[in-house]
């Protein structure tokens, strides 16, 4: 689909652009599609001030099939204006998909790196794993954010490692001590996930170094790795898929999580420790950057592949939605991730309760809140965040499950000695629950299945409560 094809139906769409608009579960305050499927935030990135987020983005057709990349743009990371889609699978080296990629400020000049897809056609017995794909490594860049300089193909399968499958995308940069290296995500052809790290001689040229992997079997497939060195270590965030669930870990299809590897990419490393990111039923393909004042901020997809459970959303043409962009940091070891503060200006009506039964009593009833909850000594604890969605935590096991209201998603529980601290953050149809102070996060997509009940906590324990109403 090239820019023109895009603009005629687009003009055709309006009438399902308004549909969306009357759609009850539109969310507030995150980024959704206008219309259609949604994906992996790409290409994060501010210059001069503006933030730029760009998304994988089908608009025409709810269930994502052929990708290009969608645009948005804020100056305070809470309110996000609306623009015009940037890269469309308009040459034949990203003719099936502007895939994932990233973005990388030098001075005042934005450099993209992405995977375009491609498809073979030309014979009948490709399996589109060991052959039949090009993924290819594009670079293109621009001096606003939203004109590109054209598009130039800086790797092929060819150049990639003799031992990997077709599967080999997702390019995102990662500079020390002035050198850029590249990371993408890949599937040997043993069906092994890894990461590749290439290193630049320049913008536009880059030369293979070494691999990443597990130390133990861990999935056939990475997607969408992110290196970044946070609070003196270096941390690559991963997406593997096909890890069997392990007691309550890994209970989605496909995981995301990070590991702390050693800075020295010269060589390959097989890798230990990987931690979940999240716990809930809507979160992977996440990207970082770090944004002018030098906090490293983090943009997930609200949604995943390949998932059992549905959106209701698709009813009214649209699905999926990036989270609200978070802070990370690492703390003993740990990954943690809390809101930016910035969204604190969403808040309206203000109540602080201080004791149960003061909560309870004022029986508020809203889906769009935040709410932060200190806890003391506490053993047994249960919060009712809609008519059938609870968060409850009880013999050291903190449970968010759905019921009614999951639309296919029931159950996701995690082990946690204490819990201290709440941060929720709730949209028309979505719920992130920061545990705490970020150590943990529960991000999921929620449709409350009977009218809305007012908000409940019960709690053996001392409780202090803040909500705001948003
Ligand atoms: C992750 C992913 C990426 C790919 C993109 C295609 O969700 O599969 O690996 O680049 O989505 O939309």
């Amino acid at each position: 689909m090239n820019k023109q094809q895009y603009e005629k139906q687009y003009k055709a769409y309006e009438s399902v652009r308004k549909k969306v608009k009357q759609d009850h579960w539109c969310l507030q305050y995150h980024i959704m599609p206008e219309s259609g499927w949604l994906n992996d935030p790409n290409g994060l990135c501010q210059l001069q001030g503006v933030y730029h987020v760009y998304y994988q983005y089908s608009p025409f057709d709810v269930e994502g099939k052929t990708k290009l990349w969608g645009h948005v743009t804020s100056d305070d990371l809470v309110h996000w204006n609306q623009q015009e889609p940037v890269l469309f699978p308009d040459h034949p080296n990203d003719c099936h998909g502007v895939y994932s990629g990233s973005a990388h400020v030098v001075g005042d000049e934005i450099h993209y790196y992405y995977t375009g897809n491609v498809k073979r056609s030309d014979r009948h017995d490709y399996d589109y794993i060991q052959n039949g794909r090009e993924q290819n490594t594009i670079y293109t860049s621009s001096r606003d954010g939203f004109r590109f300089t054209p598009k130039e193909r800086i790797l092929s399968n060819a150049e990639y490692p003799d031992d990997m499958s077709v599967h080999v995308r997702d390019p995102k940069i990662y500079e020390r001590d002035g050198i850029q290296y590249m990371v993408l995500g890949a599937r040997d052809r043993q069906s092994k996930g890894c990461v590749l790290v290439y290193k630049a001689t320049d913008a536009q040229h880059f030369t293979y170094q070494s691999r990443l992997q597990s130390k133990i079997d861990f999935g056939y497939m990475w997607e969408c790795p992110d290196l970044f060195d946070l609070d003196g270590q270096c941390v690559l965030i991963v997406c593997p898929q096909g890890v069997k669930s392990k007691g309550y870990a890994y209970a989605n299809v496909h995981q995301c999580g990070c590991y702390i590897v050693d800075q020295t990419l010269a060589t390959n490393q097989l890798l230990t420790g990987f931690q979940q990111l999240d716990w809930g039923f809507d979160f992977y393909a996440p990207q970082s950057f770090m944004d002018e004042q030098g906090r490293r901020i983090l943009i997930g997809w609200m949604g995943l592949p390949d998932i059992t459970y549905t959106n209701p959303t698709t009813e009214y043409g649209w699905q999926h939605a990036l989270t609200i962009p978070r802070i990370l940091h690492m703390q003993d070891g740990i990954l943690t991730q809390v809101p930016v503060p910035e969204l604190q200006v969403l808040r309206r009506a203000h109540h602080e309760f201080t004791t149960l039964q003061a909560f309870q009593e004022a029986q508020i009833m809203t889906r769009q809140f935040e709410l932060l909850i200190e806890i003391h000594a506490c053993t047994s604890f249960q919060l009712q965040l809609r008519t059938h969605t609870w968060l409850t935590f009880k013999s050291s096991i903190l449970t968010l499950s759905l019921g009614d209201d999951g639309a296919g998603r029931d159950t996701r529980r995690m082990e946690l000695d204490q819990l201290e601290h709440l941060w929720i953050y709730s949209d028309a149809s979505s719920l992130e629950i920061f545990v705490n102070h970020g150590k943990t996060v529960f991000t999921t997509r929620v449709y409350e299945a009977e009218a809305l009940k007012p908000l409940s906590v019960t709690c053996d324990g001392i409780l202090k409560t803040a909500l705001y109403e948003l």
